[in-house]
């Protein structure tokens, strides 16, 4: 594990140039992380909705909010939502367990809320489940995120802001 100063640390939006490494250190983290609670072939097509292309859209799109989280220059974590949805949320491969994946929820929480969303919802990985539920997300049921004809498995969960 990499040890990082939290007062280091940058909340930001990022530019369109950082899509290339926020993509390659989501996909690290689903190989390195996720593979242990989903299948190689789930692992590829989750990779391929993370390509540079994918994220450059998110980074682009007026219609949601991302943001980043970097120690310096180096990408530690990577946040997108639209409307009262997170859609991407990754905190690198080896930074785990440090209090980052904390300050990024909540970071995002209180922009949503800033927002007037009063009800925050996600599709949890199995992963990060137990992470969520720590934060007062609720389960609501078991769904499938589907990308190129794979389904993967989510846990629908919500949070009231
Ligand atoms: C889930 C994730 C974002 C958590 O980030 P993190 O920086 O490790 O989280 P934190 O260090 O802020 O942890 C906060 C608390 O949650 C717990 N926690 C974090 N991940 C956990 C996990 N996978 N299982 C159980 N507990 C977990 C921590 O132990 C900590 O508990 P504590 O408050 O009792 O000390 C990160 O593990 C990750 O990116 N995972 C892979 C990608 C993924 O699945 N993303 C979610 C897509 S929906």
């Amino acid at each position: 594990m990499h040890k990082v100063n939290h007062n280091s640390i940058l909340i930001i939006k990022p530019k369109p140039k950082d899509a290339a490494v926020i993509s390659r250190m989501i996909r690290q983290t689903l190989r390195k992380v996720n593979s242990r609670d989903n299948t190689p072939k789930e692992i590829r097509a989750w990779s391929e909705a993370n390509s540079k292309k994918e994220i450059l859209k998110k980074i682009l799109d007026e219609s949601r909010d991302s943001v980043v989280v970097k120690d310096r220059s180096k990408v530690l974590g990577f946040g997108s939502m639209k409307g009262d949805e997170i859609t991407s949320f990754y905190i690198a491969d080896g930074f785990h367990g440090q209090g980052f994946g904390s300050r990024l929820l909540f970071f995002m929480e209180r922009l949503s809320k800033q927002k007037g969303v009063k009800r925050i919802r996600l599709n949890s990985s199995l992963t990060a489940y137990k992470f969520y539920r720590k934060k007062g997300y609720r389960r609501i049921r078991r769904v499938s995120y589907v990308f190129n004809r794979t389904k993967i498995p989510c846990v629908l969960m919500s949070k009231k802001l």
